[in-house]
């Protein structure tokens, strides 16, 4: 057998394999059999969201805050903040600081807002929503208002 009857017969055996397997790939790609419903199935997230109102949240935990009367700021800032920004524990910016929060209110993006933003996160060693976790969003704000306004006079 020659040298290149020999190759014609590798290539022919290499052509079946080949042509074998690219009818194979097109059976496992046949359009019909990937459903809608299939693919749907596969890119499923195994996350729902329900959103509140909807039948699906109706077992949902709901924050207490609307179990309760609003507080005033002054009687927040005494059972939450007032551990840290009292005497400055943990470096916490002094209730009578006035320079100082002025400084951080002029720094914030948005001024009030922004410092809501801020304390709802937690910054630094202050946990999220400096501890009063089922405070609204607008009775911490009071509540920050109160503390860069501070007037020691109205407070007695
Ligand atoms: C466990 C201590 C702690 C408690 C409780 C706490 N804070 Fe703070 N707070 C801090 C510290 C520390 C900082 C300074 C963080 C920094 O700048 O790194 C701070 C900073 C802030 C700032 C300035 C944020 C800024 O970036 O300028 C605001 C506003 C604030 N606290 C509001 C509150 C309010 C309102 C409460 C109560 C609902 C509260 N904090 C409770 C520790 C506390």
């Amino acid at each position: 057998m020659s040298f290149f009857e020999n190759n014609t017969i590798l290539i022919s055996i290499l052509s079946i394999v080949f042509l074998g397997s690219i009818s194979s790939w097109g059976l496992s790609l046949e359009p019909d059999k990937i459903t809608r419903q299939l693919i749907e199935s596969r890119i499923k997230s195994s996350h729902t969201i329900c959103v509140k109102g909807e039948a699906c949240a109706k077992n949902a935990y709901i924050p207490p805050q609307a179990d309760r009367e609003p507080m005033a700021a002054a009687a927040i800032y005494k059972k939450y903040c007032t551990a840290c920004h009292e005497n400055g524990a943990f470096k916490a910016v002094k209730i009578n600081d006035k320079a100082v929060w002025k400084k951080r209110l002029d720094e914030a993006k948005n001024g009030y807002k922004g410092l809501l933003e801020i304390v709802i996160t937690g910054i630094g060693l202050m946990p999220p929503k400096g501890l009063c976790t089922d405070c609204s969003d607008e009775e911490l704000e009071a509540t920050i208002r109160y503390m860069v306004e501070f007037d020691p006079a109205a407070a007695k």
